[in-house]
């Protein structure tokens, strides 16, 4: 990273405040935010009118999946594209992978990336060679360990809770983050067959043989063996209000719970589950009600939810629209998601009055950084940290058809929706790389962020006591 990039004349967010100042970035870090004279050599950009947000951190994607449309290339472009400049991606252990192979293949596939990025490792077993691994994965910068508690969409990596419990008990003994995909396994089995033998075997089916007690019950059980086990949990794409109160029920636990949901519990309903194209929406967890999308909004804005990470993990269409009128369980999970986060968080969260754009960059931003221990370099526009930032017109639409959009993806699930808020111009590492959701830097490259455990995770904490 060479050259000094100064931005000039915009409103830049500095803690809760908007302030009139100049950023200057030099050799990819923020070095000076104030009133700043253009010298000789600096590229001058003009954010007159304009809004500067610190680069927006997409803790959840999924741009390596074996299927997936996009992959770290495009994927990173969408981000990019979106307002995202980091993301954290999550390097899957399929069963009997060495987890050490998997987390080298995916920094490889990582070089492709146009946005910074991290990973999370998927844990798949609890073999002596697996836990012995995870500590090396650790010095490796991978500090957070997801485990999928069914196998149902995930192509069989679900654990049993003995694994879970022996791998959560390893995430304590080296201080990282456990996570988990929360849904209990039997019970989607059960009524799956139970939908399809009653001829329900439509999308509508994916989404009925996961009621909220199916994430509910998962997570309350995870809760509990992480606690046991003593190691701080996360709990992704948390998509029920059955589920938030699982998650942060006072049990007397030891242990930090941090929820993150989705932009698209936030934003849709069950309902697009009857639509003829609601295999398009498939995910795990499905998107539920209009209740649960009001308790996941109340715990936004009240901190009970730390988190907004989009799961981007998009299908073409012909993959999506294969099964979908004869078998629900052959729908390929996922849905796009990171190059839409910003626009839909600023519509539905600060548009509204909801929230203000201070929460928003401290949910899409800041909290993620913290989280998962890249604060040292994102999360903010302050000094010393990595020089992304994101030019931001709250006053323009953003494009949502599939056509406005840079993912692979040949539909858009918001293209009936109108999303406000233009990345004018994304800033990565001090290089524009994107204006007006399209990519203008083609060459540029994202870094592997190794990361560093041990932040105060119980920041996030938050408890609540049964009525
Ligand atoms: O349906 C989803 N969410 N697919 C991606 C994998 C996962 O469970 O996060
Ligand atoms: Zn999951
Ligand atoms: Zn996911």
């Amino acid at each position: 990273m060479t050259g000094n990039l100064l931005v000039r004349g915009g409103r830049v967010l500095q803690g809760d405040e908007l302030v009139e100042a100049d950023v200057l970035v030099r050799d990819g870090v923020i070095a000076a935010i104030g009133r700043i004279e253009p010298l000789e050599g600096m590229t001058i950009e003009d954010a007159t009118g304009l809004i500067v947000l610190p680069g927006m951190i997409d803790p959840h994607v999924h741009v390596g999946w074996p299927g997936a449309a996009d992959d770290f290339a495009a994927g990173s472009r969408a981000a990019l594209a979106g307002g995202v400049t980091t993301f954290i991606e999550f390097a899957v252990q399929f069963p009997g992978d060495a987890l050490d192979d998997v987390v080298k293949e995916w920094k490889r596939m990582g070089e492709a990336s146009a946005c910074d990025f991290a990973l999370h490792a998927i844990v798949s077993d609890s073999r002596p060679e697996t836990l012995e691994a995870m500590a090396r994965v650790m010095d490796a910068g991978v500090t957070s360990f997801k485990m999928f508690m069914t196998s149902q969409h995930s192509g069989g990596l679900g654990v049993d809770d003995g694994t879970l419990y022996d791998i959560m008990c390893r995430v304590a003994e080296l201080g990282g983050l456990s996570m988990a995909h929360c849904e209990n396994d039997e019970v989607i089995g059960h009524l799956s067959e139970r939908l399809i033998a009653d001829g329900v075997v439509t999308a509508a089916g994916h989404s009925a043989a996961r009621p909220p007690l199916v994430e509910a019950e998962a997570i309350a059980r995870a809760v509990r063996l992480a606690d046991a086990a003593g190691s701080p949990f996360y709990i992704p794409h948390l998509s029920s209000g059955e589920g938030l109160r699982a998650a942060l029920l006072d049990t007397g636990r030891r242990v930090p719970v941090i929820a993150e949901t989705c932009p698209q519990f936030l934003a849709l309903t069950a309902d697009v589950y009857a639509r003829a194209d609601g295999a398009h929406y498939v995910m795990s967890p499905p998107i539920k009600s209009t209740e649960d999308q009001a308790t996941l909004w109340a715990g936004v804005i009240d901190g009970r939810v730390s988190t907004v990470g989009s799961d981007h993990c998009p299908y073409p269409r012909r993959f999506k629209d294969e099964n979908a009128a004869s078998d629900f369980r052959r729908i390929p999970n996922g849905v796009p998601g990171v190059e839409t986060l910003l626009p839909v968080m600023y519509t539905l969260g600060v548009r509204t009055g909801r929230m203000t754009l201070a929460d928003l960059a401290r949910i899409c931003s800041l909290n993620p950084a913290k989280i998962f221990g890249l604060e040292d370099r994102k999360g903010s526009i302050a000094v010393g940290k990595d020089g992304d930032l994101v030019l931001f017109d709250p006053d323009r639409r953003f494009g949502t058809a599939a056509s406005d959009l840079n993912s692979e993806i040949d539909y858009s699930i918001y293209e009936e929706m109108e999303l406000w808020g233009m990345p004018v111009a994304t800033v990565a590492a001090g290089t524009i790389v994107a204006r007006e959701q399209r990519i203008v830097d083609d060459a540029h490259r994202g870094r592997f962020l190794a990361r560093t455990p041990g932040v105060a995770l119980s920041e996030f904490d938050r408890r609540v006591v049964a009525a």
